[in-house]
């Protein structure tokens, strides 16, 4: 049996300019010195600007680090924490998506135990408690600013694995729609379907809580109503709100739950072939479903249902094929990538990149078990 718990430990503060309250939460923690981690395309479009001007530069001592790429390395971790550690820093902003804020809570963790984030692999495998981290999100998808975890890459071994703690969540989340606004539709329908994908795994996982499944199905009601009407118009503000919210509650979500083999078999195609995650995703996420068909028919009505279906007097075993279909038209009209050959992935992986999907921790809360040989042929079928 799955143990389940439901936890939070986020405040997830909202609106347009919650950033001004960077400072008032600051001081809550009696912090000075702000490592603020972020990436240089966030840097270079003044991003990182909007927010350093709600932080008092009297009061707080800021270093940016702006260091993080997509897929966060060890290196770039234990540099983040070695920076910090050298101007005395006692609390981190993560600004970005979910790269930098992943980054972030690595390098919290470095900071106050030392090392490599490298030794901290799983479940709570560090002693001192992070220092305080504060995460702004800046598109609509990770949940990253809500979860526990980070996923880091090694790249000496191409292995991408997870840091984990409930103390790793951020302190607080500042979700600011107006730092979401106009963002590149690029970028918004990889990570919405990321959003998306989250939802989805975390309502049919054998993790889920009486407290995360209305919290999944409200995500996924809000992505089907407003993440087309987003991606035809990123400035459209009720569209881009709504979607940064979806993303937050999907996260909060499956923070929880856990998520199933979509997410295990993705991290690999990020670790061999540098397929961006959201991509990955939305490759896997109608053959994920197909596979897990028939092990929760209810659900898969449910799903269908709030992304917009109307499946009145259908069976359930018709209702559930309509979520298949729904989520492979939303991915059509967000335009998306739709196989793992479109984006660069070769066959001759596949068995190395099963092996790797076998160790993840959402594969026991899979709605049906899996073996390597059956996720390899899941693998085939989406290339
Ligand atoms: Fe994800």
């Amino acid at each position: 049996m799955v143990m389940k718990k439901f936890a939070m430990n986020t405040s997830v503060l909202m609106g347009e300019n919650v950033c001004e309250q960077i400072g008032a939460q600051a001081d809550v923690l009696g912090a000075r010195k702000i490592l603020l981690v972020t990436d240089e395309g966030l840097q270079k479009a003044g991003v990182v600007a909007k927010v350093l001007q709600h932080i008092d530069k009297t009061k707080f001592a800021v270093t940016v680090f702006a260091e993080v790429k997509p897929d966060p390395s060890v290196k770039t971790v234990d540099q983040g924490a070695a920076i910090a550690r050298e101007n005395g820093c006692d609390l981190v902003i993560s600004v970005g998506g979910g790269s930098p804020i992943d980054a972030g809570k690595a390098i919290a963790v470095v900071i106050a135990n030392g090392g490599s984030c490298a030794d901290y692999e799983g479940l709570d495998q560090y002693t001192e408690p992070p220092v305080p981290l504060f995460a702004i999100p800046t598109t609509c998808g990770t949940g990253s600013e809500v979860t526990f975890g980070a996923v880091l890459t090694n790249t000496d071994t191409n292995y991408k694995f997870i840091l984990y703690g409930y103390n790793c969540a951020p302190r607080v989340a500042f979700l600011d729609p107006m730092l979401v606004m106009g963002i590149p539709k690029q970028v918004l329908a990889p990570t919405g379907m990321d959003a998306l994908t989250h939802a989805v795994e975390s309502y049919i996982s054998k993790g889920a809580t009486p407290q995360s499944r209305p919290m999944a199905l409200e995500a996924m009601r809000l992505i089907g109503k407003n993440f087309t009407c987003a991606i035809e118009n990123t400035t459209n503000v009720e569209a881009m709100t709504n979607m940064l919210y979806a993303a937050n509650i999907a996260g909060t979500a499956f923070a929880c739950s856990r998520l199933g083999i979509i997410h295990a078999m993705a991290l690999p195609l990020g670790a061999f072939f540098h397929v961006p995650h959201g991509i990955a995703n939305s490759i896997l996420l109608p053959h994920g479903l197909d596979y897990n068909l028939g092990y929760d028919d209810a659900g898969y009505c449910d799903m269908a249902v709030a992304l917009g279906e109307d499946l009145s007097g259908l069976p359930k075993e018709e209702g559930a094929c309509k979520l298949v279909d729904v989520i492979r038209k939303i991915a059509c009209d967000v335009g998306v990538p739709t196989t793992l050959s479109d984006v660069g992935v070769t066959a001759d992986r596949i068995g190395d990149m099963a092996r790797d999907t076998m160790k993840s921790s959402h594969i026991p809360v899979n709605p049906r078990p899996i073996s390597q040989k059956e996720v390899e042929g899941v693998y085939r079928k989406a290339m």
